[in-house]
């Protein structure tokens, strides 16, 4: 299975799916920012890097569809957005429909979009998490394939929330990945988990 990977940040995700060895060949790492650490990540693993800048395109979608172009030129069967920090074109992204996951630190349906922890810890939940998700038009929203749990304790802050629950993305990443490429998990119209239509979202023990 080929796999591309979007990405805007550090990229920690990145690096624990290279690091887990999964038999799959990375293909491209993208992302809108040249400093992006997910771009050095891959460089080091000698994956294919390309960096587009939003500001040297006329539209958002314009930038879209040369990012994701680059990725389907790439030649890429599945797209991981890991840590990839844009609102993508709907018309963009419905050519990934069923091809593309993301890795969002709550538990959606909750707390789509940023400031998950802060927003956890104000709400006073008693647990929050990380969701795999496919991607679909609306941000943080597409049906959601596994996610991992943590409780939260009297004493947590937003980092030491961002700090635990991130060991468990890089766990529950990989894993979801690591089921496509075996086929355990399919699309067929909607997520199918060992044959069946996945209808609520697997615990990432179900993937250990
Ligand atoms: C991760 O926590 C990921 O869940 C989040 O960005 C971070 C990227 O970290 N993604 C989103 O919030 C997407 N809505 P990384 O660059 O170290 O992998």
């Amino acid at each position: 299975m080929r796999v591309a990977a979007l990405a805007s940040g550090r990229g920690s995700n990145l690096a624990a799916l290279i690091a887990a060895r999964l038999p799959i060949e990375f293909v491209l790492v993208g992302s809108d920012k040249a400093s992006a650490g997910a771009l050095a990540v891959a460089a080091e693993s000698g994956i294919p890097t390309v960096a587009l800048n939003p500001r040297d395109y006329a539209t958002r979608t314009d930038f879209d569809r040369a990012l994701f172009g680059r990725v389907a030129d790439a030649g890429a069967d599945l797209l991981v957005l890991a840590g990839f920090m844009r609102i993508i074109d709907a018309g963009v992204v419905a050519d990934w429909e069923g091809r593309a996951i993301n890795v969002h630190p709550s538990l959606l349906p909750k707390y789509r979009g940023l400031h998950t922890h802060r927003r956890c810890l104000e709400a006073g939940d008693a647990e929050h998490g990380a969701s795999v998700h496919f991607v679909t038009a609306e941000l943080d929203g597409g049906p959601v394939v596994a996610q991992a749990r943590i409780p939260v304790r009297q004493d947590d802050t937003e980092a030491s929330l961002a700090t635990r629950l991130l060991v468990e993305e890089h766990r529950l990443l990989p894993a979801v990945v690591g089921a496509i490429a075996s086929g355990r998990l399919r699309w067929e119209g909607g997520a199918v988990f060992d044959g069946d239509p996945l209808t609520t979202p697997l615990d990432i023990t179900e993937l250990l």
